[in-house]
């Protein structure tokens, strides 16, 4: 999901985006809330390529956004921790969580610093093109690793993704 409208839709049912977006001031969430993870096969695929480095070990997401990853990553981990802020999320993934969740793999609504005092990981990681700053420092507070994905793959292929783009991520 890229743009407001499809965010607007999916919570008009439940909240007016400017309630959203006051929400996120008020708990200091600075990421925008657009998703990057929506599907099955993405998730599936990400959490492959994060196997080696979460196989066996307790990993926290920082802004999970629907969850679908770390509904995957938990075929790998053993445990996980989703944190995700963002109510209206949580709403749009109940039926899948209902059908699939298994209990190693928890989904906890707030702000990662709500919990950052009692949940110790191996690994903590996000997935964003905004907020990156705020989001890492949120995950140093859980983990000793930490992973930034897209900054990684943007680190391993600069010349694959646009020059602006790539400065903007990092003060957005
Ligand atoms: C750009 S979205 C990406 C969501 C998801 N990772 C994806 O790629 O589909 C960033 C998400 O992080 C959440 N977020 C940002 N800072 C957070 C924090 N400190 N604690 C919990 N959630 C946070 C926001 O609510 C938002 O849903």
């Amino acid at each position: 999901v890229s743009d407001l409208s499809a965010l607007k839709l999916f919570a008009n049912e439940y909240v007016e985006l400017d309630e959203i977006t006051g929400y996120s001031e008020r708990h200091g969430i600075h990421a925008a809330p657009f998703l990057t993870v929506t599907t099955n096969e993405a998730a599936a695929l990400t959490a492959q390529r994060l196997a080696p480095r979460i196989q066996d070990k307790v990993v926290v997401e920082i802004g999970g956004g629907l969850g679908l990853l770390a509904l995957h990553m938990g075929v790998y981990a053993k445990r996980v921790f989703c944190i995700e802020a963002n109510p209206v999320w949580a709403a749009g993934f109940a039926r899948i969580l209902m059908e699939r969740k298994p209990p190693h793999v928890s989904y906890l609504f707030g702000t990662a610093a709500e919990f950052a005092d009692y949940i110790h990981a191996d690994v903590a990681l996000f997935l964003t093109h905004s907020g990156v700053a705020q989001m890492r420092q949120a995950a140093e507070r859980f983990a000793p690793e930490v992973i930034d994905l897209y900054g990684e793959l943007i680190d391993e292929n600069p010349d694959g993704f646009d020059p602006l783009a790539r400065f903007l991520r990092n003060i957005i």
